[in-house]
């Protein structure tokens, strides 16, 4: 089973962005943690501060990996094009924030891209991205290659 995380903009910085919000952990660490954790799944991860450049992971994705994991950070508000881009492809896609969205600002409390993907994950740190490994896990009965 191939699984490809997409984070957004600013998730680059994970670890100093804001360490009260995010935590202090960087993502490539914690990557790494994933990795063994699901080591029978091939887990990729990208990241990019271009809204281009994650709606073509989208498209590679849509036919190369069995699940996605996207954060798409501040583009979630904001991005009807990678809303387009979830709806477009046929593989399943699981939101995750790290922070809980509909706690902070207004602005973030609408998604675009929640009603496009399978389900949403806010809220519960970087595990989110475990949560939605797992996910996907269950649901592809176990597929190893
Ligand atoms: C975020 C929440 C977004 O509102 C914000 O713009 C981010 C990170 C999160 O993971 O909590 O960049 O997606």
């Amino acid at each position: 089973m191939h699984i490809l995380i997409i984070n957004g903009p600013n998730l680059n910085l994970l670890g100093s962005r804001e360490p009260e919000i995010y935590g202090s952990q960087n993502f490539e660490t914690y990557f790494n943690e994933l990795r063994s954790r699901f080591s029978g799944i091939h887990l990729e991860y990208v990241q990019s501060n271009h809204e281009g450049a994650i709606l073509d992971h989208l498209h590679q994705a849509g036919i190369a990996a069995d699940g996605i994991v996207l954060n798409a950070g501040a583009y979630s508000h904001t991005s009807i094009a990678i809303a387009d881009a979830v709806a477009a492809i046929q593989t399943p896609v699981v939101e995750v924030h790290i922070s809980n969205v509909h706690a902070r600002e207004t602005f973030r409390h609408h998604s675009h891209l929640s009603a496009k993907c399978v389900g949403s994950i806010v809220g519960l740190g970087l595990e989110g991205y475990a949560l939605a490994v797992s996910y996907f896990q269950k649901i592809q009965g176990g597929k190893t290659d």
